[in-house]
């Protein structure tokens, strides 16, 4: 798809400042070029002779990963140390924007002490599914509360001076071949579900810098989408600031450049700068366009001149800020269950602690995020330090889920001598990683049956899991107490021994629904999409928009959390400006509440969720004392996405009014008339019965397709085309070259095998760098060791041709040699 759109929207002429302007004016083409691209994996191009130095990025969302040696994009080497706060899939749960906002604030301070221009977070793509890799990193299943808390996330980081950088825009749900799947998603569901937090981060938190996604996004790569980046990013929102690719996602050059993507990460070591200066020679692209992401970059620069250069030495206070991890990891814990009041553990209870979690935390995900801790608190030590009276420790379990009839025992015995049993479980590392999806939704094996056996000697038992996601929990209703701690960072455990000693009344309220079992998530046959195409078929219908039709279905609702008190809600008063109420604590505990505002239109002519949130408020009450509350309503409160006159709307009419302690918990109604417009669906709806009042679940192929209003392409790869540079290893299974489907069974085969001998991590890294990477990675991931020419020599080889590939491969690299790289990068 080539774009020949000229309309400059960031740093328009009129904006773009002088200074910057009469820097852009002494740079060659060449030296633009050079700019657009990295000098190697973190650094931008410098140009000493104009004195523009370096920029440098770094991941991530929860702490600092800052390499000082060897690079990757999949956290395997190793960074400077830095705080690991809890991951967003925890800090969701605190439903606290000050909070969150603060922590950003710590992460910039961090950031900026260890010379990082640009931190690469937050993560904020929608939890379609609950087997998503990536889930710990991101929010919600609901675009509002990911965007409250991710805009306040920016401009705690944005505080410092260190610019953020929201990512991954956009419809990048899955990890299974996240960098070529092509997601297939209705224009409203992509706008009201997946577009909407991002619009916020925009708009409230005024974030500087945008990672683009790896993903197609209805045929078109996110990086290269100019309805995605021009027309709705910077007109729509008015994005002024810098679009950079994610590592190795810039597909074509020059349709990213000209769909106002302005820097390619890692750098390609002068490949990407001659594509561009070519492009600009030819004629394809005017030199405007360089001028214009130049101008972004060096504004960028100018915006976040206070960091120092490539400082690798802690210069933060690393006490306090594992304190300040503890009090966000407190606020973000959800207790679950509570039956008979097990918790907090009364004074002089002898309890046993069993679990290898206890010992060794699990309380990050793996990849890109992962960051090496100052310090790491462990439950055991906790526990110890708080002066819980234990009774002894047993692992219990093999942490990698094999059976161990000797550690059960041990557990089993332990438990006897107990009060209280503290059962620490949840998944372990290589179960929640970048680059993979989860096969399912359980917990080891291994690790129930030893809850089983616990639970039949002591029925005393608080489980104490750990995990970034939702899990099934069919053992449920056999244990009285379940505290999920999600992934709660280096100082997670002393926050779970402040919880469960009573020091702090938790608060924290789930940010997604925890279905019964896996089979009903809307897109649980769809998930992930394997080969070419993701079919978005359950539209809005994500989280608890589906559930809501079939409640049910869930365990524990979204917006579901316990507190050691409780509270009650009255007297509704609603005008033009929000609703209020009044909380009262009723209980015999100080606590927190999460009180939550849903709108539902009553009667509409198009297909519509039950029931959407639309704000949310978190207060402290002491007991026994009540207080009124407001929650504004905002932009977002009653708009719909008008499909025909491609715009927001509000559609006037009767909505009910909604406030609850949950989603399924409404304690307040009211109604409210809102004057607006008629908005009309495109679609007949007779044709769309499983979105009107069906189940969104079951959609058919042919229903999908009269929403989208178009011909849906194959969700199968085509195998009887060659390979091109955009199809990855996996499609090599059907290339005509044996040598290469011989390539492909090997790397097939090894995954399984290490798996099946104990090697899991080494598994994960085969599927996460090799199986789904396209040929086009090859030539972006190896910084210019190997250019898209010898890539094409490889896919010649692929399509059948060895020897011809071979003669072109080594044609190219002696050509790449003899230019020297790129001169004017040295
Ligand atoms: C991830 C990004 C990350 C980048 C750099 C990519 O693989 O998708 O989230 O920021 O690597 O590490």
């Amino acid at each position: 798809m080539k774009q020949t759109a000229s309309t400059f929207t960031g740093l328009t002429d009129m904006t773009v400042p002088n200074d910057i302007a009469k820097l852009v004016a002494q740079l060659s083409l060449e030296e633009k070029a050079s700019l657009l691209s990295g000098k190697n994996f973190w650094e931008t191009m410098d140009i000493p002779r104009l004195g523009i130095s370096s920029l440098f990025l770094a991941d991530g969302p929860h702490g600092i990963r800052k390499q000082q040696a060897a690079a990757d994009h999949l956290g395997l080497n190793v960074s400077v140390p830095a705080t690991c706060f809890p991951t967003a899939a925890t800090i969701a749960n605190s439903w606290d924007v000050k909070l969150v906002e603060q922590m950003g604030k710590y992460l910039g301070v961090e950031a900026r002490s260890l010379g990082v221009n640009v931190l690469l977070g937050p993560g904020i793509n929608i939890k379609r599914n609950p087997l998503c890799g990536r889930n710990f990193e991101y929010y919600s299943e609901d675009p509002y509360l990911t965007g409250k808390l991710a805009a306040a996330l920016v401009r705690g980081i944005q505080s410092e001076g260190v610019a953020a950088c929201v990512k991954h825009y956009a419809v990048n749900n899955q990890e299974t071949n996240r960098m070529a799947i092509n997601a297939i998603v209705d224009e409203r569901a992509l706008r009201e579900i997946y577009l909407t937090a991002f619009e916020m981060v925009v708009k409230e938190g005024a974030v500087q810098t945008l990672m683009t996604a790896y993903n197609r996004i209805n045929g078109v790569y996110a990086n290269e989408h100019s309805y995605l980046l021009r027309q709705i990013l910077r007109e729509e929102w008015g994005f002024t600031g810098l679009v950079v690719t994610d590592w190795g996602g810039s597909n074509d050059r020059i349709d990213g450049l000209l769909a106002s993507s302005d820097l390619e990460m890692p750098g390609t070591n002068g490949e990407s700068d001659r594509e561009l200066v070519a492009a600009v020679q030819s004629g394809r692209v005017a030199e405007s366009y360089l001028d214009e992401s130049v101008s972004r970059l060096l504004y960028l620069a100018k915006n976040t001149s206070r960091i120092p250069e490539n400082n690798h030495e802690i210069s933060f206070d690393v006490r306090a800020h594992h304190e300040v991890a503890r009090h966000i990891a407190e606020e973000s814990i959800v207790l679950l269950k509570n039956q008979g009041n097990l918790l907090p553990l009364q004074k002089g209870q002898r309890v046993a602690i069993i679990g290898d979690f206890a010992r060794s935390p699990r309380y990050q995900g793996a990849g890109s995020s992962n960051v090496n801790p100052t310090q790491i608190s462990t439950l055991l030590g906790a526990a110890q330090q708080a002066g819980i009276q234990l009774v002894g420790f047993e692992p219990g379990y093999e942490r990698y889920g094999k059976r161990n009839q000797s550690l059960q025992k041990r557990a089993i015995n332990l438990a006897k001598k107990a009060d209280v049993v503290l059962l620490c479980i949840g998944l372990d590392e290589a179960s929640e990683a970048e680059g993979l999806d989860r096969p399912h939704m359980r917990l080891p094996d291994n690790q129930i049956e030893l809850l089983g056996a616990l639970q039949s000697v002591n029925p005393a038992l608080v489980v104490i899991l750990s995990c970034g996601c939702a899990v099934e929990m069919p053992w449920i209703g056999t244990v009285p107490a379940v505290l999920h701690a999600y992934l709660s960072g280096q100082a997670g455990a002393e926050a779970i021994v402040n919880i469960i000693t009573g020091k702090v009344n938790p608060s924290g309220k789930l940010a997604e629904t925890y279905p019964l079992r896996y089979e009903e998530v809307p897109s649980a046959t769809l998930f992930p999409g394997k080969e070419a195409t993701a079919e978005y078929r359950e539209s809005l219908f994500v989280g608890y928009r589906y559930f809501d039709r079939f409640p049910e279905k869930v365990l524990f609702p979204f917006g579901y959390g316990l507190s050691y008190t409780s509270f009650s809600y009255r007297d509704l008063q609603i005008s033009e400006e929000g609703v209020s109420f009044v909380i009262q604590n009723t209980g015999r505990w100080d606590g927190k509440e999460i009180a939550q505002l849903y709108v539902r239109k009553k009667a509409s002519s198009l297909f519509r969720p039950e029931k959407e949130l639309k704000g949310f408020i978190k207060v402290f009450i002491k007991a026994g004392e009540e207080q009124r509350v407001f929650i504004p309503f905002d932009e977002y409160t009653f708009r719909v996405f008008d499909v025909l006159n491609k715009t927001w709307s509000v559609e006037e009419g009767e909505y009910e009014i909604l406030v609850g302690a949950s989603s399924r918990d409404i304690r307040l109604r009211g109604n409210w008339y809102k004057k607006g417009h008629m908005v009309l669906s495109p679609c007949d709806p007779a044709s769309l019965i499983s979105y009107y009042t069906g189940d969104p679940a079951r959609v058919s192929r042919e229903e999908f397709q009269y929403l989208m209003e178009a011909p849906l392409p194959s969700d199968r790869w085509d195998r009887t085309r060659s390979l091109s540079y955009n199809d990855t290893v996996a499609q090599c299974q059907y290339a005509k070259s044996c040598f290469a489907r011989l390539v492909f069974h090997i790397i097939d085969f090894l995954p399984p095998f290490f798996r099946k001998i104990g090697m899991r991590n080494q598994a994960n890294l085969i599927m996460m760098s090799f199986y789904y990477m396209p040929f086009r990675g090859i030539t972006k991931m190896m910084g210019g060791m190997v250019n898209r020419a010898m890539a094409e020599g490889l896919l010649v080889i692929a399509n059948g041709h060895f020897f011809k590939g071979i003669k072109h491969i080594v044609k190219e690299y002696i050509k790449l040699r003899k230019a020297g790289y790129a001169k004017y990068r040295t």
